[in-house]
């Protein structure tokens, strides 16, 4: 298959390539890293991304940044800035991709643990997650061409503990090779409107 990763070279997306790598024709795909540059909160960007990929079978989005911080100071700035940011954009490489994969062909979305298991300062996070997974359920009941839509939600990467630190209180980190077994489930196999949960 030929894959497209975006975000490939962030923590999650070296750990969705891990395995897919060692059988799949991976495109990396990033803002400013990669061989293949789009901006996913870009339209324009994205239809010249599709344009320049050529045939794709596969897609992975593996972006986004929500805002982590106390509730009592969140504002709505703040907060919308990670609808635009982490669920807008992978949404508007989802919708794009219906009508340039091929037949048969998969997308598959990242959220996190956020939505099943509260963290303090996670409202934010939490509720971008929840959203997209709802999308990913409900989008996958009317999906053209035999395109399939899934989702990966992995717990704390182990790579990434250190920069969470503090956050995630408890939380057991998960290995990046699981993570990236969860993305050979979505890309690989028959599932639809799934959303694979990644747990320590
Ligand atoms: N790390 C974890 O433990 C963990 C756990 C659960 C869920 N998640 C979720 O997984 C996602 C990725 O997290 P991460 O830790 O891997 O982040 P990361 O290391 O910062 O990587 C983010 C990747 O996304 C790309 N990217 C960011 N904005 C983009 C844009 N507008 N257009 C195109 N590419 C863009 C970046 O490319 P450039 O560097 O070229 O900008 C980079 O390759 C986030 O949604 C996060 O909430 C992370």
């Amino acid at each position: 298959m030929r894959i497209i990763v975006i975000g490939a070279e962030g923590a999650v997306g070296r750990a969705a390539i891990s395995d897919l790598k060692l059988r799949h024709e991976i495109i990396v795909a990033g803002r400013s890293s990669g061989n293949l540059h789009v901006d996913v909160l870009d339209e324009d960007s994205i239809a010249r991304m599709f344009e320049a990929a050529g045939a794709i079978d596969a897609i992975i989005t593996t972006t986004g940044k929500t805002h982590f911080g106390p509730l009592v100071e969140m504002t709505p700035a703040q907060f919308k800035g990670g609808l635009d940011d982490k669920l807008m954009g992978q949404i508007n490489i989802a919708l794009a991709a219906l009508s340039k994969l091929r037949d048969g062909g998969s997308i598959t979305v990242t959220t996190g643990v956020t939505n099943r298991d509260p963290i303090r300062q996670g409202a934010n996070t939490a509720a971008v997650n929840g959203a997209l997974e709802a999308f990913v359920r409900s989008a996958s009941i009317e999906m053209p061409r035999n395109i399939r839509i899934n989702c990966v939600s992995p717990g704390l990467l182990d790579v990434s503990a250190k920069k969470y630190e503090g956050y995630f209180p408890g939380h057991i980190p998960v290995s990046s090779e699981r993570v990236g077994f969860a993305y050979t489930k979505a890309v690989e196999g028959a599932h639809n409107g799934t959303v694979f949960a990644v747990d320590g």
